[in-house]
């Protein structure tokens, strides 16, 4: 093979085909990094301004520099206009060419006591941070709009079913806060997750510290982080543990959506009827005219599967990893990002789907058989004072002559905590309003440390700190190269 020309990076040359291999998906996954590249790079000037030698690494004058033009880039990338090259090979060379090119000199010393190892990893907790909190929201509107029809549909009777057989006398609003509940137990499992993935690892630089008196705590502190990950090395290894874990929440939202979106493909089946979806929720078929079919459940089923496999990409990357930084450790990113993407798709699309659900009672009704009763009418004979399993032997050799009852009657005689007749309602709102408190928290304290990081208030970006320093039009105006 004739060699091309080796490609000159701003840590080397490089043979074109190797830099395009190892560079990979980078320069396009890396844009949903650029804003949080960014952060982490406006905490370590801050932080290396206040490192108290002579000279100073950086001057206070210096830091308001940095922290501007990095304000301007985070501009730039909300309006598209920040571009990853495959010589920049990653978002974080890319920051540092542009700063380099607004600033000259200054931009060459960001760099200072840090590495791309530790900067990956904390890009990719302050963009799991947002996408947690997001997500987080998202979760407990679908919780809302299964209270809601469970509360709404909470005495209308529905079979309940084991094995798919018909079993019990139940209700609709059993069913759909049975639903509910589980996604709330995922929520707290985002929590957990979100709590493990908010320390900060910068300033670990490779993944063995410099020789530089820096401040990790306070890099930690400027970017809104409970703590910095104590142990250096360790900062470096928890790459991809994070993400294992927060994927391993979001697989879990995904199966107890994909339980839900199975219920609502069976029991939207004519031959049930239970539920029917309005028209525009379903898609139709190239042939068949008749055709409006729940391709969205089928889908959320579908991409279960694929979250699972995305965490089982990162798991299998990390597995028998040696200790140290390693090249690996970016094949992990793609499965994270599309990970979290996909499941807060899912639960938006489920939402959507709940809130329209259409209720058909009469349906619902139909499927009580006498048979449904069974435990019912052994449990009454117990009530009179036969032991169970005379009871149950006794219903079960004359199931013929059992008498269909009034299904109404049946839930509310489940009147113990829980059950058809005894759902509390107030319980799931209150645990609800708990998730949304924490993430009302969290993001009030993640914003409140970086506005007062950039001097502008963030996410907005509006505010006193003008980010073109009074030049942009001028000489060194350079936007659209970016
Ligand atoms: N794009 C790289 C990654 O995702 C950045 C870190 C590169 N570090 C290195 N030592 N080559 O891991």
């Amino acid at each position: 093979m004739p060699s091309k020309p080796a490609t000159k990076t701003l840590v080397g040359k490089i043979d074109p085909a190797v830099l395009a291999y190892t560079v990979g998906e980078d320069p396009v996954l890396d844009r949903a990094l650029v804003e949080a590249d960014c952060l982490g790079s406006a905490a370590h000037a801050t932080m290396l301004a206040a490192v108290p030698v002579s000279p100073r690494i950086l001057t206070a004058a210096q830091r308001k520099r940095i922290v501007r033009a990095l304000v301007a880039v985070i501009r730039r990338a909300r309006a598209g206009r920040v571009r990853i090259t495959c010589a920049d090979q990653d978002v974080h060379l890319a920051v540092e060419r542009i700063l380099t090119r607004e600033l000259g000199d200054l931009g060459r010393r960001i760099h200072t006591a840090r590495s791309r190892n530790d900067q990956v990893a904390v890009d990719l907790r302050l963009y799991a941070k947002e996408q947690l909190l997001a997500l987080s929201d998202e979760l407990t509107a679908l919780v809302d709009a299964l209270l809601r029809l469970g509360r709404r549909f909470k005495a209308t009777p529905m079979a309940g079913r084991t094995h798919l057989q018909p079993a019990m006398p139940s209700s609709v609003g059993l069913w759909a806060s049975s639903h509910a509940e589980s996604l709330l137990d995922d929520a707290l499992l985002l929590e957990r997750a979100y709590e493990l993935n908010d320390r900060c690892p910068l300033g670990a630089a490779a993944g063995f510290g410099v020789p530089l008196a820096i401040d990790r705590a306070l890099t930690a502190r400027l970017l809104g982080f409970r703590e910095p990950v104590h142990n250096v090395l360790y900062a470096v290894h928890a790459r991809g543990k994070c993400e294992a874990v927060i994927l391993g929440a979001a697989a879990q939202v995904m199966l107890s959506l994909g339980r839900l979106a199975e219920d609502l493909l069976l029991y939207t089946m004519p031959e049930f009827g239970y539920f029917r979806l309005p028209p525009e929720l379903g898609t139709g078929s190239s042939i068949m005219p008749q055709k409006c079919n729940p391709d969205v459940l089928e889908l959320v089923r579908a991409r279960g599967a694929r979250v699972l496999g995305d965490l089982a990409a990162v798991q299998t990357v990390l597995k028998g990893l040696p200790g140290g930084y390693n090249r690996d450790l970016q094949d992990t990113k793609a499965p994270f990002l599309g990970g979290l993407q996909t499941t807060r798709a899912s639960v938006r699309i489920m939402t959507l789907t709940a809130d329209r659900l259409i209720v058909d009672a009469a349906a619902l009704r139909a499927g009580f058989g006498p048979s449904v009763f069974a435990a019912d009418r052994a449990l009454a004979l117990v009530a009179q004072g036969m032991p169970f399993r005379d009871a149950y032997r006794h219903v079960k050799e004359n199931l013929d002559e059992l008498a269909a009852a009034d299904p109404r009657d049946a839930i509310g005689r489940r009147s113990h905590l829980g059950a058809p007749g005894g759902l509390d309602w107030a319980y799931f709102r209150e645990r609800t309003r708990c998730i949304k408190r924490f993430a009302v928290r969290e993001r009030r304290r993640y914003y409140a440390a970086i506005s007062k990081l950039l001097g502008v208030n963030y996410p907005a970006l509006a505010g006193s700190s003008s980010t073109s320093g009074g030049k942009r039009g001028g000489p060194r105006d350079k936007r659209n190269r970016a």
